[in-house]
């Protein structure tokens, strides 16, 4: 029976050579180690041994068992190791190619404009509120000195919607609503969309953006001199501090005195061009005090609260701080426009 072991051994481990293939393994396994199998077959046998041989031949029967078991092992081992290895090989990826990049989003120029100079507002003690795009007739003209059929309306064609609304025409609503509810001192900037019933063109969009900007206190505090000292900070922080300013006397309801500020002309440093038409001067927003009916329109006293305020178009100031020559580009959503900046 020892010699039988022997043989079993001898020519399992023959066939579970280097290059076994897994079926291979798997009849050894089967046909040595299985449940009718020849080691079985043998620990049945085992009366047959004479009593004084069984130990020996038992301890045999069982490490010839795990001999076979410690190859089988051992060959699973290196089938698993050669399939990971060819896997590798033919998915394999070459890290030195170029990858795809993932196209980057980024804020639209008008906006990245627009946040540069509430930056700017905001550094000089101004918050920011965000009042509405629907208004009433009342927030958008009457309170602000706009009387019913007033020639002054015609200076802003609107949109009408139903029920007395209309799509705001100016960020000037944001005085009314922001007044009404709140008591002096106040710092204000309201930026936000505007309408107007104009063409699409170089210089004029029917949909646009304006910051508006207020700042009221006691009669004696914000005065005249203040409204030019923050403007002038303004233009100088935005348009470069070699920037000249000067204000103009002009007309709005809303303001008295009114005022437009004018910056020398980016483009030709005043020199004179086509965009300043050879004025050398550019015109880049309305200001003035407010008018007394605004106070007492938002139930303020105007002997006792005194203010400026102030209101300029977005894409207008972003033409000539990005030297882009036609406000169409930046509603086109051409990407190759709007990547640029
Ligand atoms: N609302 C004015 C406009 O749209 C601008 C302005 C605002 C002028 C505030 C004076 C004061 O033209």
């Amino acid at each position: 029976m020892k010699e039988q072991l022997e043989q079993i051994r001898a020519r399992a481990l023959a066939e579970l050579a280097g290059g076994a293939t897994a079926e291979q393994i798997e009849n050894v396994r089967v046909r040595v180690l299985g449940r009718g199998g020849e080691i079985t077959d043998i620990m049945r046998r085992m009366r047959e041994v004479p009593e004084a041989e069984r130990p020996a031949i038992g301890q045999l029967a069982n490490q010839i068992k795990r001999d076979i078991e410690a190859r089988i092992e051992g060959l699973a081992d290196s089938h698993r190791l050669a399939a990971l290895e060819k896997s590798l090989s033919e998915g394999s990826i070459d890290v030195t190619l170029p990858g795809v990049r993932i196209p980057r989003g980024r804020l639209h120029p008008v906006t990245q404009i627009m946040e540069q100079m509430l930056d700017i507002f905001v550094e000089m003690g101004f918050e920011i509120v965000f009042t509405r795009d629907i208004e009433d007739d009342f927030h958008n003209f009457a309170a602000l000195n706009f009387p019913p059929d007033h020639p002054a309306r015609e200076m802003q064609d609107s949109f009408f919607l139903s029920g007395g609304l209309l799509l705001r025409t100016h960020t000037s609503n944001g005085q009314i609503r922001v007044m009404e509810g709140r008591k002096p001192p106040l710092a204000v900037v309201c930026p936000g969309t505007c309408y107007r019933r104009d063409e699409l063109s170089v210089r004029a969009s029917p949909m646009f953006h304006q910051i508006e900007g207020f700042m009221v206190d006691r009669t004696g505090i914000v005065t005249m001199a203040n409204l030019k000292g923050v403007l002038a900070e303004f233009a100088r922080s935005f348009y470069g501090s070699e920037v000249a300013v000067r204000f103009r006397a002009s007309y709005f309801p809303f303001t008295e005195p009114s005022i437009e500020l004018d910056v020398s002309c980016v483009l030709c440093k005043g020199a004179g061009c086509r965009v300043c038409k050879h004025t050398g001067w550019t015109e880049i927003m309305g200001c003035g005090m407010i008018h007394p009916n605004v106070m007492r329109a938002v139930n303020y006293d105007p002997a006792r609260y005194q203010g400026f305020a102030f209101g300029f178009g977005v894409e207008r100031a972003a033409l000539l701080k990005l030297q882009v020559d036609d406000m169409r580009l930046f509603f086109e959503n051409d990407l190759r426009f709007l990547a640029q900046f």
